[in-house]
């Protein structure tokens, strides 16, 4: 790997082709074992039919498969996420089960490319934790969704102290709810 792409990745959070496949593959045995488990958070996220809901982070897409059941046809999911790999596997789920409200996105950077408040709900999960620039990360999440709309997010492998610290120093969203599994959270009022 030249030198320019060493350093491009140790800015970005892209990791390697190696270590997606591997993430895939773990997943794929946590969900055969474990499957009603990601039934269950879904159904915590208060996402409802006919949403734009958009899957940050989507990885191999285990969530937006969930999202877009749930959304049904007048409903919308856009899958993002900085991995070619991962848009490359959501596009096959979208083809394998039929997906016609799943729309994948391949972000830049922090810049996902999607228009202003357009989210009724932006899930960031099992993501949070690799972002190094927490704050412009929160911030293109507070452009992209709906003055109304939620953020769910969770912590990964971070502690729930570190999530909140860095939520509330981002001085875009505030905390309105938080359980073990996830948080909850809404826009920083604008008086
Ligand atoms: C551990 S995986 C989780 C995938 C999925 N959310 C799940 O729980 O199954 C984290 C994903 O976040 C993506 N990611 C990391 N930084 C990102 C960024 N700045 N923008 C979009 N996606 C990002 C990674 O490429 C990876 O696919």
């Amino acid at each position: 790997m030249s030198i320019k792409k060493r350093a491009e990745r140790r800015e970005s959070e892209k990791m390697s082709s190696f270590s997606f496949h591997l993430m895939d593959l773990t997943f794929r045995v946590v969900d055969f074992f474990f499957r009603p488990y990601i039934d269950k958070r879904v159904k915590k996220f208060d996402i409802r039919e006919g949403m734009t809901v958009v899957d940050y982070g989507c990885g191999p897409g285990r969530y937006t498969i969930r999202f877009s059941r749930i959304m049904g046809e007048m409903g919308k999911v856009y899958a993002v996420d900085i991995h070619d790999l991962a848009i490359t596997a959501v596009k096959r789920k979208i083809t394998k089960e039929g997906l016609g409200n799943v729309k994948p996105v391949l972000a830049s950077g922090y810049d996902s490319g999607l228009p202003d408040c357009c989210a009724d709900v932006v899930c960031a999960i099992d993501m949070f934790f690799v972002i190094k620039k927490p704050s412009e990360f929160l911030g293109e999440l507070k452009r992209i969704v709906k003055s109304d709309g939620m953020l769910v997010i969770d912590d990964g492998h971070q502690s729930r102290e570190e999530t909140k610290r860095k939520i509330l120093n981002s001085d875009h969203w505030e905390i309105k709810e938080e359980s073990k599994d996830h948080l909850k959270c809404i826009l920083v009022s604008r008086v």
